[in-house]
């Protein structure tokens, strides 16, 4: 006798319920191929609803193929109703790179690099706006629109950029894209040709590294230092297609390129007829000194600048910026045509007023303090659990990194770490050229409260002490 149980204080129907109950049986096999069911009045009996409903839900899985009736014998399972479930194989897919960003566990204390704060995201204003975007709005703009990006927020980024990054550009120049991701993706399908390679700074994110490979790019390693990268390492006898740059804070190391430096790049790239390729991603929040300017306004003509919203505001809203040279623009145009038409225009127009009405200035004045206080948080908890220990690359963003004298940041001492409840970065998962950076270790501070900052060094403290006894 088939029985199953029925809920009466749900809002779901009856008939919805026999349907769904009936269904995942035939569908788990319990039910098989060729299968009797009860007669309509059996199973009504049985579970206790009317004849009625049970013939609705009959008639639905008839209607839907999983049941049939044979006159004057009854109702059964239809033949090839069951898909089986995959070969093991085919569905097994590398998640190890996943794992790695996505997993989180609230227990452990994580210095992730390059997350902001997200519980500080001004969702009153924005949800504000955004309610008056959607009711203000002519009909155009629901319609498809320019690959450049909306109008407004292109005008208010010129002046924006020109203020805070010493950007030199026209409205006509900028590219809104799904943020600085699918700007250095296209950026690399437009450059990159037969047999040249991208020399890109290194250590570098694996991110960074893997958006160039993915768009079919043969990467070309150039050392960084404690100043960045090092132009005198870069090739002389091959042009490359672009040099990818982060020289406001770059990432893992943390340093703002020196002047000298940057006006050698500029030379090279001239003097090779090739580009340069500006990530400014996180320089917003400079702690010592004021921000360098972008090397952008040094050579327009040069220098392509990639920024983005997702560190300044939230990495879910997308939306990041290219700032091209005149001739590239109509290329890239299409390019971001063919690969998803244009960003999101209600969110842009969202982000244009947000600019325009100052809140994006408020916000980074209010987060640069926040960041401010995590920043000092963890260098005293450094300072005071480690004395000695080499600290580099805080004066901006939102991480810094400290070199050890003798312990190498290796995959044992990481897991150690784990085990005492922190996640550390070390410089040399990042770096390209493996062996210079073994001492090294990112400490991103961004999304961690002051005191899960200072519960965090004394986790690393406890880690360290007993590291070489486990
Ligand atoms: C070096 C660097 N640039 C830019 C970004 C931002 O990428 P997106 O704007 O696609 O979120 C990141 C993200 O972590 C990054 O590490």
């Amino acid at each position: 006798m088939l029985w199953f149980p029925i809920d009466r204080d749900t809002s779901i129907s009856l008939v919805q319920q026999v349907y769904t109950q009936i269904r995942t049986l035939i569908l788990s096999e319990q039910l098989k191929e060729h299968d009797r069911l009860p007669s309509t009045r059996e199973l009504a009996d049985s579970i206790g609803v009317s004849r009625n409903t049970v013939t609705d839900a009959y008639d639905q899985l008839i209607i839907e193929g999983y049941l049939i009736v044979k006159p004057r014998s009854g109702t059964y399972v239809a033949e090839g109703v069951v898909l089986k479930a995959a070969e093991k194989e085919q569905r097994e897919v590398d998640l190890s790179n996943w794992l790695q960003t996505e997993q989180y566990d609230e227990q452990l204390i994580d210095f992730r690099a390059s997350h902001p704060a997200m519980d500080h995201f001004p969702r009153k204003v924005w949800g504000r706006l955004a309610k008056e975007v959607c009711y203000d709005s002519s009909d155009e703009l629901f319609g498809y629109r320019s690959p450049l990006g909306d109008e407004t927020l292109r005008r208010v980024l010129t002046t924006y950029l020109a203020r805070t990054r010493g950007v030199s550009c026209h409205p006509e120049q900028i590219v809104i894209t799904a943020g600085a991701t699918q700007g250095l993706s296209l950026i690399t399908q437009l450059l990159m040709k037969e047999g040249e390679c991208v020399a890109v700074e290194d250590p570098v994110t694996d991110e960074m590294r893997q958006i160039f490979t993915k768009a079919g790019a043969a990467v070309e390693p150039i050392k960084a230092d404690r100043l960045g990268i090092k132009p005198d390492q870069l090739p002389r006898n091959k042009k490359p297609s672009f040099v990818f740059v982060i020289p406001s804070h770059q990432f893992p190391l943390g340093a703002v390129l020196p002047i000298q430096r940057r006006i050698q790049l500029v030379e090279y790239v001239r003097k090779m007829d090739s580009y340069i390729v500006e990530d400014d991603y996180d320089s917003e929040f400079t702690y010592e000194g004021t921000a360098v300017f972008s090397m952008q306004g040094l050579e327009p003509e040069r220098v392509i600048y990639v920024g983005t919203f997702s560190k300044i505001l939230s990495p879910a809203l997308r939306i990041g910026y290219v700032i091209l040279p005149r001739h590239l623009v109509e290329p890239f145009k299409d390019l971001k045509w063919f690969s998803d038409r244009h960003t999101a225009t209600l969110e842009q127009q969202v982000m244009a007023r947000f600019i325009e009405e100052g809140y994006l200035d408020q916000h980074v004045r209010r987060m640069k303090r926040i960041y401010e206080k995590r920043r000092k948080a963890l260098v005293a908890a450094l300072r005071n659990t480690f004395p000695g220990l080499d600290i580099i690359g805080q004066a901006a963003g939102m991480h810094a990194v400290v070199e050890w004298r003798e312990l190498e940041v290796n995959q044992s001492f990481v897991s150690h770490c784990k085990k005492h409840g922190v996640v550390v970065y070390p410089v040399e998962y990042y770096a390209l050229k493996k062996g210079y950076h073994t001492k090294q270790m990112v400490l991103g501070y961004g999304s961690l409260t002051e005191s899960e900052i200072q519960d965090g060094v004394s986790r690393l403290h406890k880690a360290v002490e007993t590291y070489h006894l486990s």
